[in-house]
């Protein structure tokens, strides 16, 4: 499988504190990698450094095979990102907010590409509601409709599913697999639902204190540290 992103000896120093300290992984093509650990662990600041919102301390990051910041707008332009902390702004309507994403995206037919992303994510009948009126809920299947605008590669989410409720945590969860297996994209995904992570993840990576402590496939995982479920390699590794 090819390499789609390469990170090596990655390093993040915040006022003396090592928050990512000398990690190394690869995602691969049409891979969906989650990344785990307790809060504090570096997952955000790692998917800041790799869409170039957090600038290394030290360390070496390709995307495509072009190191990112020597390419950056070509790299940019074919990932996108969503997160639970995301601030869309509020005066705007979901149709709006969109619109904008889009012009930034160059996307070809705005209008269709955001009707069709709203249809899929089930908030349709919100296109006209100012941002400020929605729930945590819709917040975040708007920011998915955002990350899907430009049809990207990549895909960093960072704690996606946070504020869903089950039923459309669920819903969310077939809806990225879906589009993983018909648009063949990768997938770097934090999430502290290790249900979700076992039921989403090709391969998953624990990261502790900014350091990588294990790696592998969930099944291998559990198996490694003699656990029933990730979950208890989680409480494991965290309790140490
Ligand atoms: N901008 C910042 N300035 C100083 N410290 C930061 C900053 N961003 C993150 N940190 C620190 O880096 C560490 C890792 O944070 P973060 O990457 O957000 O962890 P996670 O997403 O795994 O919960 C934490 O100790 C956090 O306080
Ligand atoms: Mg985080």
């Amino acid at each position: 499988m090819n390499k789609i992103v390469e990170v090596k000896d990655l390093t993040k120093v915040f006022n003396g504190y090592r928050a990512v300290d000398s990690i190394s992984f690869d995602l691969f093509e049409g891979e969906i990698l989650g990344l785990i650990g307790p809060n504090g662990a570096g997952k955000t600041t790692t998917l800041q450094m790799l869409l170039d919102l957090t600038t290394p301390t030290s360390g070496e990051i390709k995307i495509f095979g072009l190191e990112l910041k020597a390419n950056r707008g070509e790299i940019l332009q074919r990932v996108n990102f969503s997160s639970s902390y995301i601030s869309l702004p509020l005066s705007l309507t979901v149709e709006e907010n969109l619109t904008v994403f889009a012009r930034l995206y160059n996307v070809s037919k705005p209008k269709g590409r955001i009707e069709e992303l709203l249809k899929v994510f089930e908030i349709y009948n919100i296109k006209d509601t100012p941002t400020r009126r929605l729930s945590s809920g819709q917040i975040t299947r708007v920011c998915l409709c955002k990350a899907l605008l430009n049809n990207p590669s990549i895909l960093f989410l960072d704690e996606p599913t946070a504020s869903l409720d089950p039923d459309i945590a669920d819903k969310t969860r077939t809806l990225l697999k879906k589009i993983k297996d018909e648009n063949g994209i990768s997938m770097l995904y934090t999430s502290h639902n290790m249900k979700e992570m076992e039921e989403m993840s090709d391969r998953v990576i624990i990261i502790n204190k900014g350091k990588i402590i294990a790696e592998g496939k969930p099944d291998a995982l559990i198996a490694q540290y003699k656990g029933e479920s990730l979950e208890d390699v989680f409480l494991k590794i965290a309790r140490q």
